[in-house]
């Protein structure tokens, strides 16, 4: 199996139905094995993005939901595949199924029947196959077999995504008692585990209501939403809290060339505006296009495993503008990284940021980016932008020689 996605569900297939679950593509079974499920591989058995229930009404709203948060031109194929599944094209054509088979006469103890005790009713699942990264890990969308849309789940499936789908679940259980103004969360539903692992659902966001346009000042006001939980201003960076965590963090790194690197430039940070006092609120993480959606009752946002609180007011806005650009301009990471840093100070203002504090924002936040891709170690899961010394740290060193130019008084 040399495609990618075939190997992510290799993976995940026997956490998914641990023995005596057999899990196979197009095959029937072995004697004595009875079939006690089927899923479509979309859009083929041979280059799997997406794993769907048969039932057709299920089917096309797994379908449709895959080109959420995503291109125009995805989001039409997705429809169009959905619109396939949904007249029931799913029997003719997928004919090359997952199929999970059980030695006869045994009870059954797969994570959906496990999930559907969680929810107390019957459900569905569908789940994306994605490329490799570190944080990797088997999302569920549940469904009813009606096709509505009742909650997504999450497993970690190793030390990193466990901990990630803990920090999720604390994260929804903080925000649940938060005002988040116009921001919505999803709701905490289950927090257990599952084979050893971490296991959380969440209630499902509306995605489906009409997309609104999200222009930028709307943007700013969501991020200075989340922000303004247990926001405290004018405190001097190398007394916080952030500033010492980032330390302790730098100083737990694998050794490496590009961990010196950072460690260099930090201190270089610290010495250049060690003396500034910033604010620090709570910060979403991971606020991308991708993880939200703007509709008529405020902004949907899920995906809140990289929640955390004290984090310098606006982090959330430059990682939206990195990871745009990032996605624009496919081609040269370095020029998305470079204009996030030297952007900054405009991209803050709407959040009442001055500008040289724009700039130091954005230089703590690319060495915070830079240290979380070296901890998660992102290079060695193979992730494209996992070699952090050929684009986020060229930036950042050019960003810190404009900071030691300026005079902060
Ligand atoms: N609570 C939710 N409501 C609606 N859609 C969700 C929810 N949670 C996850 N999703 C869907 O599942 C996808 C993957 O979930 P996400 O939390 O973003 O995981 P990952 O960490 O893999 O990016 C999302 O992009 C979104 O389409
Ligand atoms: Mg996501």
């Amino acid at each position: 199996m040399s495609d990618d996605r075939l190997t992510h569900l290799d993976e995940v297939a026997p956490r998914l139905w641990p023995a005596p679950h057999t899990v196979a593509v197009g095959a029937t079974g072995a004697a004595g094995t009875e079939p006690v499920g089927e899923y479509l591989l979309l859009p083929s058995a041979r280059h799997p993005r997406l794993l769907a229930p048969t039932g057709r009404r299920a089917a096309s709203a797994v379908v449709r939901h895959s080109g959420e948060g995503r291109h125009a031109s995805a989001r039409l194929k997705a429809a169009v595949l959905a619109a396939g599944l949904r007249a029931g094209l799913g029997r003719v054509v997928w004919r090359r199924r997952l199929q999970i088979c059980l030695p006869r006469g045994a009870a059954s103890g797969s994570l959906v029947a496990h999930l559907g005790t969680v929810l107390d009713r019957e459900v569905v699942m569908g789940m994306h196959l994605g490329p490799p990264r570190a944080n990797r890990k088997p999302v569920l969308q549940l469904l009813d077999p009606a096709g509505r849309t009742l909650a997504y789940a999450k497993l970690g499936v190793d030390a990193l995504t466990d901990s990630l789908v803990g920090q999720e679940a604390a994260a929804l259980t903080a925000l649940a008692a938060a005002d988040t103004g116009s921001v919505r969360v999803p709701a905490l539903l289950h927090d257990g585990t599952w084979q050893g692992h971490r296991l959380l659902v969440q209630s499902a966001l509306p995605v489906w209501q009409p997309r609104r346009p999200l222009d930028a000042g709307s943007l700013a006001a969501a991020v200075g939403e989340v922000a303004a939980i247990g926001r405290v201003d004018d405190v001097v960076l190398s007394s916080s809290g952030y500033w010492r965590e980032l330390g302790e963090r730098l100083d737990r790194l694998p050794d490496g060339a590009a961990a010196e690197r950072l460690r260099t430039s930090v201190d270089r940070i610290g010495r250049a505006a060690g003396a500034v006092p910033l604010s620090f609120g709570a910060s979403h993480g991971d606020w991308t296009p991708w993880n939200m959606a703007a509709v008529a009752g405020g902004l949907l946002v899920w995906d809140w495993e990289r929640f955390r609180t004290a984090v310098p007011v606006g982090s959330d806005l430059l990682h939206h503008r990195l990871q745009t650009d990032l996605v624009a301009r496919l081609e040269n990471p370095p020029a998305a990284a470079a204009g996030t840093v030297l952007g900054a100070a405009a991209l803050l203002a709407p959040l009442g940021v001055a500008p040289r504090t724009g700039l130091l924002t954005a230089l703590l936040y690319s060495a915070d980016l830079a240290t979380r891709y070296l901890t998660d170690r992102q290079l060695e899961a193979g992730a494209r932008l996992g070699n952090v010394g050929v684009w986020l740290l060229p930036a950042l060193d050019r960003g810190i020689a404009e900071l030691e130019g300026e005079t902060w008084t």
